[in-house]
Order: C-alpha cells, then structure tokens, then sequence
C-alpha cells in the first residue's frame, strides 16, 4: 500500500533528519566533550598541588586547568616549580618568576612581551604536553567558549 505524504510533512520529515544527522555527527561528541571537563575554584585546583601523592598534579595557566602529573620532577612536592602548581600561575609563568606576588592568575600591567611569552608558553609547553582536565571557574563565565583557549 502506498502512503502519501504532502509537501509540508515531507518538510518536516527531512527537517527532522537533519537535525538527527546534526546531534549524531556533530552536536553530541561537542555535548560529551564539555561535560567531561571539570570547573574548579582556587579552593578545589589547591588540592591538586603535588602534597598528596596519591592524587594527580593540576596547574591553571590562562584559566586551563592542565594535569602536569607526568612532570612531577617539575611540579611535585620539593621539585623546583612546585609553587606554579594547585592554582592558576599565569603571571609567574608570563614574568618566568617564582615570586609568592606573581603566583596568580592576574597579568594586569604585564608588557606586551610577557604576555607574548605567555602565550607561547601556554602552546609550546602546556598545550602540548599535558592533558587539559577542566577550567577555573571565572573562565567559565567570562567565556562562552573555550574553543579559542
Ligand atoms: C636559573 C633559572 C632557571 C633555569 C636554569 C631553568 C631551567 C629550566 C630547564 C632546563 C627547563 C627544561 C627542562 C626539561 O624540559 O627537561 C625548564 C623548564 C621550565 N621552567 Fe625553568 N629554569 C629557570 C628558572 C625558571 C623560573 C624562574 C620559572 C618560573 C616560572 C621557570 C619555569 C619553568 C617552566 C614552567 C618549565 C617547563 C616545565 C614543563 O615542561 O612542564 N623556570 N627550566
């Protein structure tokens, strides 16, 4: 038996699969993706600062949380860039500074070069070699996205 669909149903039959094509291809792994990601405050990347050997190793550069566990000889506890880690250390890492004033997240007043170097540092070291694991919390709201981090 032949079924006869008009024009306005095969509209909205074909509406419907591309909308099915565009969560199974597209939109669903963006959706996991996301969601895998985790939010901290400077209260919860603290516990990630290499004290606990039984826990993995966070450091925040740009609000990016990564896990720099496999560079413990930098970053565990006694290795000598132990203090850029458990909290976001943008500054110290745009100034190459490991002064207690520059372990923080606030680059204001930085020069143009700092922020540069920042910049490459947060590509050249972080992004290629550590996995990202989450976002501080106040990227979060200031980004719609983070497809630019
Ligand atoms: C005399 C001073 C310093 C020397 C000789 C030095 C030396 C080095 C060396 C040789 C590496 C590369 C190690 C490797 O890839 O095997 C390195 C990496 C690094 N240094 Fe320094 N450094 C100094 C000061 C600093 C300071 C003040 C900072 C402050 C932010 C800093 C932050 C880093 C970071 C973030 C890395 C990358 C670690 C990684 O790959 O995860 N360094 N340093």
């Amino acid at each position: 038996m032949l079924v006869h669909i008009n024009m306005a149903e095969q509209r909205f039959f074909s509406m419907n699969c591309l909308f099915l094509i565009f969560v199974c291809f597209l939109g669903l792994p963006n959706v996991i993706q996301s969601d895998s990601y985790r939010e901290f405050s400077p209260k919860d990347i603290k516990e990630y600062d290499g004290s606990d050997p039984e826990k993995p190793i966070y450091m925040a550069v740009k609000g990016v949380v990564f896990d720099v566990s496999t560079g413990k000889d930098f970053y565990g506890k006694g290795a000598p860039y132990n203090a850029l880690v458990g909290k976001d250390s943008s500054r110290a890492v745009a100034k190459m500074s490991l002064e207690p004033a520059d372990l923080t997240s606030d680059v204001t007043g930085l020069t143009e070069k700092q922020l540069e170097e920042l910049d490459t540092i947060f590509q050249s070291v972080y992004k290629a070699k550590y996995p990202i694991v989450g976002y501080m919390s106040w990227t979060v709201k200031e980004n719609a996205s983070h497809k630019e981090l």
